[in-house]
């Protein structure tokens, strides 16, 4: 979900609480369970982590500027509302925290750690869904800007940004597929049998 079909309505205590549930259910990487979470409901962070936001927006919106990119991306770009950090009741903020030692199973691929983190963001995501609640994930931030006005310690790392709330309706399809931004990847184009 994004930032044009959230609704203020906040979520019940029973509700989060299932969403994080899920969360804590997810596979890890030898049962590091590497997650922490920030529930960010001040009016004033999230304007600051929204700032953020447009800082970062600009930047991007750059990269879409017409010649440089198909024709028409840029204004098809900036009708999305790629957020939803002052819309939704509840922002969550997921954090990678970094076992100290070796982890089973993340002794040669370093990245398992923060790939553990993503499944809890994806529980979260059907949780909600099956609750009716949408969730917009916003990447389109620094993350030392928000690791730093959210207290973070140095060694954590921002894996996700979540607006979180409940929404006037839910699409059939992605968004981005409906406006026909990108389209769906067949399934023959990419599962390969044998070799690439
Ligand atoms: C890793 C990841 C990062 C994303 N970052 C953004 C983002 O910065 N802004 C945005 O509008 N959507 C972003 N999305 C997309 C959505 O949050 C989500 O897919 C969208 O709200 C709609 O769901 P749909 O894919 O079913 O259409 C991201 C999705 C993923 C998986």
């Amino acid at each position: 979900m994004r930032g044009n079909r959230f609704l203020p309505d906040p979520l019940l205590q029973e509700e989060l609480d299932q969403i994080f549930a899920a969360a804590l259910a997810a596979p890890s990487v030898g049962f590091s369970q590497p997650w922490e979470f920030i529930t960010v409901t001040s009016p004033e962070k999230r304007q600051q982590i929204a700032h953020s936001f447009f800082a970062e927006n600009e930047k991007a919106k750059q990269l879409f500027q017409q010649g440089k990119f198909e024709a028409g991306k840029l204004e098809q770009y900036e009708q999305l509302k790629l957020e939803g950090i002052i819309e939704t009741p509840l922002n969550i903020a997921v954090f990678y925290n970094p076992q100290k030692g070796p982890v089973l199973g993340q002794t040669s691929m370093p990245e398992m750690g923060k790939y553990s983190v993503v499944c809890a963001v994806q529980n979260m995501w059907l949780k909600a869904r099956s609750l009716n609640i949408g969730i917009g994930w916003v990447s389109i931030l620094d993350p030392e800007k928000v690791k730093s006005l959210l207290n973070a310690p140095q060694d954590r790392e921002l894996v996700a940004y979540l607006c979180v709330g409940k929404v006037d309706k839910f699409y059939d399809q992605p968004e981005l597929e409906m406006l026909r931004w990108q389209e769906r990847k067949k399934a023959e184009q990419v599962i390969l049998s044998e070799s690439f």
